[in-house]
């Protein structure tokens, strides 16, 4: 017998342990919803009670009832019946307990969790200040499986590849075997459906091993999954299953980077925390695999890592079908705690190791706190457990300095080092002190450039050129094995961080995962979707002394065709990946409309184009020279010459110009933008889905909101308020009130239990409404 049942619905919570637990909740579940800033960490942090009744059939008397909580944040007490049965000391790890021998069959049972989500325990991340908040509650999934008393504890399966064939080597634990017991497999690619039988052995062996001809590798273009079905049998009866997906493929890191299946891959990632506005970690299965799909598909990246601590289930999953690479670490930041506080940390790595090194994603292991400094006795534990548990990976660790203990495969850094005027990143030889094993950038700009959704332009064009710097910076460096910016979104942070308000405005993205201008620094190096941002609204007044200043097209295409007022203008081409600088508002209109002679329209384009970058201040000698020798060469003076600037660069007072672009790719116009003046605005609303599931638990759509204009350009600095409201079928989580923030906002609604419509209304302050309709469906 092999069957699991969800248990995330009808529990009772208290916020004190010592209370009666009488609030009805469902998980995922935080111990405090928060606003989306400026509220004190102090309010998670609480010693709860999450209560729940369990049922258990007699029927069940002869089993394994294995009680699993996939995340408990932060330091957790289980007991049945008031009795304890388990105690778990990390909010990122899962863990499980037969309750077997505790329950009492036929009768109500009462399973009680005393979770403590305070930051005084002593266990990892915990000890000193944390750049993150650690939310509190029973955030993940918990569910019962009932199995046969003698059951497969655990199956890790490892691809190894001789002479181009794969083989599937497989240690198993059982729980109980006996000598008559044996172990069989199968295989089938993920998504058909008969399985192959492919090898059996007796079950106290502990290892199954086969070969395989023509599997296909797993790759981030090709994320080709396999499901490995392994049985327990006693006298040809079936007691147990487990059906494991793994990915074939060949992953190792070099002296000179990364390399899967032979082939050269420069890693471009994002850090990610797994963190929301609101109900911080409490998010179903759904939104985990949204995070994913953005940064494979929005963002265009091949890889993330999961800052700072191992991350769902859920998410992992996606990343394993979506090709999406993944470096994993130990939860902590940057402190090191007592003795207690390290064996702690070694069971958290056991843990993280041990329940996903299945994932066929994941190519790191970090087995360092996250900048740290060197502790070589703690590890070289930690390197030890990791090799031992996983001798399929390499290890990295997180750390801030250079030339580091380097106990690791891959030294990994975060190299902070650029601050806009400088080399986007430092040399491989200047960071690690030995050149011959692999070298990975972990993080970098970050707090170096706190840059927020409603900064002034010039503010958020530097943020995306800070980025773009680093990325091109990495690609020239052969010997880096790629990198990994900080971050994917805002998040609330601690007090000593951050911008005050606890949030670190370090995303590329906003909390509700809304693209900031340095999202495109980013989607710009994919070439499946098609990639068009202006780095400006074309507003001059934006700028100091109205001057334009540079003004950068972001794009993936080969060419951009712009036009003032459907006037062409010049085509740009691109230069790699480097965003274009527009150098030229004139093209050849002057030669057209003002019948000078090819030479004196190039002369003055030069120094109009000049004058719109830097203003009439920021012209150089030379050129303030040429504009006085034009009254000489062509009978204009600095007033014609203000004229034509005017007229061609700052259009002020006359007719409303449009620039209007066109992205060519292979001929084709693939993409078109087009900037004006705002005459009205819209909301543009994208939920993430609009078909919700309730099954092992509710689900949630995240709604993501811009503010647009009639060429649907986000406007930059609308705080406008919205009043949301929720009806049927979904609840809304957070406030009935927002404002967006520089233009952007979003909103998640919740499945409140039932089957059908759902609606979401948003009305603005000027009575215009706007409207989301969900389906939900039920699968309980
Ligand atoms: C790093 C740290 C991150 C984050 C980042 C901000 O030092 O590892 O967690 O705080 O700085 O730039």
């Amino acid at each position: 017998m092999s069957e699991r049942i969800y248990l995330n619905n009808d529990w009772r919570f208290a916020s004190d342990f010592t209370q009666e637990a009488t609030e009805k909740i469902r998980l995922p579940h935080t111990v405090k919803e928060l606003p989306f800033h400026y509220f004190d960490e102090q309010d998670y942090q609480v010693l709860c009670k999450y209560e729940r009744t369990l049922r258990v059939p007699y029927s069940w008397k002869a089993n394994a009832l294995l009680l699993t909580f996939e995340g408990a944040a932060h330091d957790a007490i289980v007991y049945v019946n008031e009795i304890k049965v388990a105690e778990h000391h990390c909010g990122y790890t899962a863990f499980t307990v037969d309750i077997s021998d505790a329950v009492e069959y036929n009768k109500d049972n009462t399973i009680t969790v005393r979770l403590d989500t305070r930051e005084s325990v002593n266990i990892p991340p915990f000890g000193n200040v944390i750049d993150y908040l650690t939310y509190g509650g029973l955030y993940r999934d918990v569910y019962l499986d009932i199995r046969d008393k003698t059951y497969l504890r655990d199956v890790f399966i490892r691809p190894e590849f001789t002479e181009g064939r794969c083989r599937a080597v497989s240690l198993i634990e059982v729980e109980k075997p006996e000598p008559e017991m044996h172990i069989r497999q199968s295989i089938r690619p993920y998504g058909k459906k008969n399985f192959i039988s492919v090898g059996m052995v007796p079950a106290t062996r502990g290892s199954i091993a086969f070969t395989l001809s023509n599997a296909e590798r797993w790759s981030p273009e090709h994320p080709k999954l396999y499901e490995i079905r392994t049985e327990l049998l006693s006298d040809g009866h079936v007691l147990d299953e487990k059906i494991t997906r793994i990915g074939f493929r060949e992953s190792e890191f070099r002296k000179d980077g990364f390399y899967l299946n032979g082939e050269k891959y420069k890693i471009r990632g994002l850090n990610r925390h797994q963190s929301y506005p609101y109900v911080g970690y409490a998010m179903p299965d759904s939104m985990q695999r949204n995070d994913a799909d953005i940064l494979k598909y929005e963002l265009g990246l091949n890889a993330v890592r999961t800052s700072h601590y191992p991350q769902s289930q859920a998410f992992l999953d996606r990343c394993d079908e979506i090709g999406l690479l993944v470096f994993t670490e130990m939860p902590g930041w940057q402190h090191i705690g007592d003795l207690e506080w390290k064996n702690q940390a070694l069971t958290n790595i056991r843990d993280m190791i041990v329940q996903n090194r299945n994932h066929a994603s994941i190519i790191l292991w970090g087995v360092r706190i996250n900048e740290s400094v060197d502790d070589d006795e703690f590890y070289e534990k930690t390197n030890a457990l990791a090799r031992r548990l996983d001798p399929s990976r390499p290890t990295g660790g997180v750390r801030c300095y250079r030339k580091g203990s380097f106990l690791e495969d891959v030294y990994t850094y975060n190299d902070f080092s650029h601050h806009g005027d400088n080399a986007g990143c430092e040399k491989k030889s200047a960071v690690t002190p030995d050149v011959n094993k692999a070298y990975l950038i972990s993080e970098y700009n970050g707090h170096m450039y706190p840059s927020k959704a409603f900064d002034w332009e010039e503010h958020r064009l530097e943020h995306a050129l800070r980025h773009t710097r680093v990325l091109s910076a990495v690609a020239a460096e052969d010997e880096i094995a790629g990198s990994f910016g900080w971050c994917m979104f805002d998040y609330n942070t601690h007090k000593d961080f951050g911008s005050g308000d606890r949030i670190c405005y370090h995303g590329v993205m906003d909390m509700f995962r809304n693209a900031k201008l340095a999202a495109a620094a980013y989607s710009i190096w994919q070439d499946d979707e098609p990639v068009l941002e202006i780095s400006s609204t074309m507003d001059i007044g934006e700028h100091p002394a109205s001057n334009r200043g540079d003004v950068y097209i972001y794009t993936n295409a080969d060419s951009v065709r712009m036009y003032k007022d459907d006037v062409f203008i010049r085509e740009f081409k691109r230069d790699g990946r480097q965003p274009i600088l527009i150098d030229d508002y004139v093209g050849d209109t002057l030669e057209k409309n003002e019948q000078m002679t090819h030479a004196q329209a190039e002369t003055i384009k030069a120094l109009l184009n000049e004058t719109a970058r830097v203003g009439f201040e920021g012209l150089s000698r030379v050129s303030q020279a040429k504009i006085a020798a034009l009254r000489l060469r062509y009978r204009m003076n600095s007033e014609d010459f203000r004229d034509l600037y005017n007229r061609y660069i700052g259009n002020w007072g006359g007719n409303s110009t449009v620039w209007r672009f066109e992205a060519i790719k292979d001929g084709e116009v693939v993409r078109t933008a087009s900037k004006g003046p705002m005459t009205r605005w819209g909301l543009e609303l994208e939920p993430s889905h609009t078909t919700l599931h309730e099954d092992k638990s509710y689900d949630v759509a995240a709604v993501r909101i811009r503010a647009v204009d009639r060429h649907m350009n986000l406007l930059p600095y609308a705080n406008e308020p919205l009043l949301l409201e929720a009806e049927g079928t979904i609840d809304l989580i957070g406030p009935t009130v927002i404002s967006l923030q520089g233009g952007l906002g979003g909103v998640y609604v919740r499945t409140n239990g039932n089957a059908g419509k759902g609606r979401l209304s948003l009305y603005t302050a000027d009575g215009r409404k706007y409207r989301v309709e969900f389906d939900v469906l039920m699968s309980l």
